[in-house]
């Protein structure tokens, strides 16, 4: 007898139904909130519907990958692997960020390693060279090769587009514009001036539970007394707000006065000069679906950037960045140090209560759950998953 079958039907939701993409195993999704029920199990416990999930979601959405400051001259790149998918990113001769697969068009091996600085990406295994913008430039003992054209066996290109000096790149040669994607996310952060800060800190976590788990934990502020009962949770100020947005995107926001991105009783950094609106006088949490939150404070920002591995895997990138005059100043480095100390303790207490979340989902025991008023965003982020995995009904 299978496990599924011997346990009593209340146990049952971990075992993969044969048909888990079709719309009748989400209807209690599917309802209002105050009567809508979680996501079963194996949504975040199935290789199947992870792989649904990199189909339909990561190949078709813009994936955030940090800022353009990390290779800040022609010839600095950095390598990654996004869902599976081997990367280069690289900043050509013209100055331009560009993203690459990378797969030599040889035989396909991996063509760069780590990051660096250089003038060509030189593949280790036949030593094919191809330059910043992806060109073949040489490829040994190929003269005997017939109808051998370089101008053919380029890197492949994908898709990179930047706003406010952030990156994404998109596996979809159809998808709309990043801008179109963005909707108002721009202009409702135009006054934070990203486009004039500068990231000073880029820290990497192997977290073991599936992606939605930590995008849901950010977007809601109910674990906040209770995760982070004596850090974040003294900080004063009401519980954030959801806000309406257009575009890929869901946002929280939460009026307060001095930044968020320390702990109570700590002073740092003078506000961004040129706030304005909420933005002077609270915090937006935006989501820029499918998984990069935002902590954009008065007086600097992070990101929470996620690189899904499996369905169990995910790398969590934590950046920070701070406006160029700031950065500048000559007690920068002794102040920042109070921001560190804040992210150093507020992110491995999410990460730790969503190891303990992924652990306990993955009982046979566990049934699906019911929302709190408090969880509007994961109500909303757990029906958007549904709208791109689902089949028809
Ligand atoms: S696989 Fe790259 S040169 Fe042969
Ligand atoms: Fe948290």
């Amino acid at each position: 007898m299978s496990l599924a079958a011997s346990l009593p039907n209340a146990a049952r939701s971990l075992s993969e139904p044969s048909d888990m993409f079709s719309p009748d195993h989400y209807t209690a999704v599917r309802r209002p909130l105050a009567e809508a029920e979680t996501l079963p199990a194996w949504c975040y416990t199935s290789e199947r519907f992870y792989q649904r999930e990199v189909e339909r979601i990561f190949m078709k959405v813009w994936n955030f990958l940090g800022r353009a400051d990390r290779i800040p001259n022609p010839g600095d790149y950095f390598t990654l692997e996004f869902a599976g998918i081997p990367l280069i990113i690289a900043r050509g001769d013209d100055g331009n960020v560009r993203a690459f697969a990378n797969s030599c068009r040889h035989r396909g091996s991996l063509v760069a390693l780590g990051e660096g600085s250089c003038r060509a990406f030189k593949c280790p295994y036949h030593s094919w060279a191809f330059g910043l913008d992806g060109r073949l430039l040489s490829a040994p003992s190929m003269e005997q090769t017939l109808n051998f054209d370089k101008a053919d066996y380029g890197l492949t290109e994908i898709r990179l587009e930047s706003w406010g000096g952030f990156i994404f790149v998109n596996f979809d040669r159809d998808a709309p514009d990043l801008l179109t994607f963005l909707g108002d996310l721009p202009q409702r952060l135009a006054s934070y001036n990203y486009e004039e800060m500068v990231c000073v800190r880029r820290v990497e976590y192997e977290l073991t539970c599936n992606w939605k788990i930590y995008v849901e934990n950010a977007m809601e502020a109910y674990h906040v007394p209770y995760v982070h009962k004596s850090t974040l949770q003294r900080q004063k100020g009401p519980t954030a707000q959801p806000i309406e947005t257009e575009g890929e995107w869901v946002g929280l926001f939460k009026e307060h006065t001095g930044s968020r991105a320390l702990l109570a009783g700590e002073t740092g950094f003078p506000p961004i000069p040129s706030l304005s609106g909420p933005a002077a006088v609270g915090t937006h949490y935006p989501l820029i679906y499918p998984s990069t939150m935002f902590g954009a404070t008065i007086d600097c920002m992070w990101w929470l950037e996620l690189h899904p591995i499996a369905a169990d895997r995910t790398k969590l990138i934590v950046g920070s960045a701070f406006p160029k005059e700031v950065v500048a100043r000559p007690d920068f480095e002794e102040v920042v140090t109070r921001y560190y100390r804040r992210w150093d303790i507020s992110i491995p207490e999410d990460n730790e209560i969503s190891d303990l979340q992924q652990r306990g989902l993955s009982s046979p025991f566990y049934r699906e759950g019911r929302f709190s008023h408090l969880e509007p965003l994961v109500h909303a982020i757990d029906n958007w998953v549904l709208d791109r995995v689902l089949d028809p009904a």
